[in-house]
């Protein structure tokens, strides 16, 4: 039967690592937070790699979004730190850096390319010989023809991560609902007053965050116009261990592969991150053959070794593209509504930013620098953007 929760200053929607940090982040200011997601943290969250890479992810065309980058990297010591502090757990931040490598001429010119286009943006990134590479990461193959160093690109451990944040929000008072919401509730003027959820509970709250990633634009009882475009954009990633103990190799691995992206993401524990597709292929998370195939192949043609790994699992998540690749974080024309979606490739990278920004726009009613300069509304039909709360 439908109830009605005690009500909450803030209710998200969504518990993948945007949502959760948002809640863990909103919870440190002492407002009261109620988290509702079916399944917390095991969305595209699971899946990714957990890479956090402000150079690597920086690209021609994109020349404005590595301020937000890097502010969103500079965020992540003190953010692992402090999550670590509360809860005792281990987030598997590290600071490793990343080499990016091309296993043919072509594949390396394009990286110096890249690295020229980086480096003309201010970014921390240095050309690298093919020995160079192999003298970084040995088990690279002897094919490999050159690349250039990231020292600044780093990694969390996306589960770790997840698993932290989960007991963060426990600890700071976060109610957690493992069920979906369905829809806004409004008041008779429009005003978000809380969700619905499948079961048609409503949970009431003074401002109602959309932070359903790719799922955002499927939460209903909001008008037309309003809940900014996102779209899933399927990625399958591999898991791989290594023999031995300890990481595989010291650094991220990036590679051009005959002009495909690849990359393998070293994990404390000797298992190995090989990812990512990048399809437009709707709200389907099927794992499929051929994408396990073509992950494996660019994997092991730059580190051979592969070949000798355990094979763990693949599985496929639906990140939450924008047009402009960039996220969408504040408030909407409905006012009390704000989403946090839209973080596309970043998701990881992003969230402490996102989780600050998210806080202080809860607590002051304005969305701070560099994530003011991504207004919600800026690829909807008429920008009308509100108050919001
Ligand atoms: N951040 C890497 C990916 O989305 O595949």
């Amino acid at each position: 039967m439908a109830s009605r929760a005690p009500s909450a200053d803030v209710v998200v929607a969504g518990g993948g690592v945007v949502g959760l940090s948002a809640a863990w982040e909103a919870a440190q200011r002492g407002l009261s937070v109620h988290l509702l997601d079916p399944s917390p943290g095991r969305g595209a969250a699971w899946v990714a790699a957990g890479m956090l890479a402000p150079v690597t992810e920086a690209t021609f065309g994109e020349e404005s979004h590595a301020r937000m980058f890097l502010a969103a990297a500079a965020r992540w010591p003190d953010f692992a730190a402090r999550l670590t502090r509360a809860t005792g757990m281990d987030t598997g931040f590290q600071a490793c850096g990343t080499i990016a490598v091309g296993l043919d001429a072509s594949d390396r010119a394009a990286i110096d390319q890249l690295l020229e286009f980086q480096r003309g943006l201010g970014l921390d990134a240095s050309r690298l010989s093919a020995s160079e590479c192999r003298a970084l990461v040995p088990t690279l193959s002897p094919a490999v023809r050159g690349g250039a160093l990231m020292p600044g690109d780093h990694q969390v451990d996306n589960r770790r991560l997840i698993l932290s944040l989960i007991e963060g929000c426990a600890r700071a008072g976060v109610t957690l609902t493992t069920e979906r919401v369905v829809s806004v509730a409004s008041d008779t003027k429009g005003a978000a007053t809380g969700v619905v959820t499948e079961r048609g509970d409503t949970v009431a709250a003074g401002t109602v965050l959309l932070a359903a990633g790719a799922y955002t634009p499927k939460i209903g009882g909001v008008p037309e116009g309003v809940v900014p475009p996102v779209r899933p954009v399927k990625g399958h990633a591999v898991r791989l261990r290594a023999p031995g103990d300890g990481p595989a190799f010291a650094r991220t691995v990036r590679g051009l592969v005959r002009g495909r992206h690849c990359y393998l993401v070293p994990r404390a524990d000797g298992s190995v991150v090989v990812g990512a597709t990048a399809e437009e292929r709707g709200y389907d998370t099927t794992v499929q053959a051929g994408a396990v195939h073509s992950l494996l192949d660019d994997a092991r043609l730059l580190v051979p070794t592969v070949d000798e790994w355990e094979y763990l699992e693949c599985a496929a998540g639906l990140r939450p593209g924008s047009p402009d690749n960039a996220p969408f974080v504040g408030p909407t024309s409905v006012p009390r509504l704000a989403v946090a979606t839209g973080h596309y490739r970043n998701g990881f990278l992003l969230a402490p930013l996102t989780a600050e920004a998210i806080a202080t726009y809860l607590t002051t009613g304005a969305v701070p620098p560099p994530l003011d300069a991504y207004p919600v509304d800026r690829h909807l039909p008429a920008a009308r953007t509100g108050s919001g709360r």
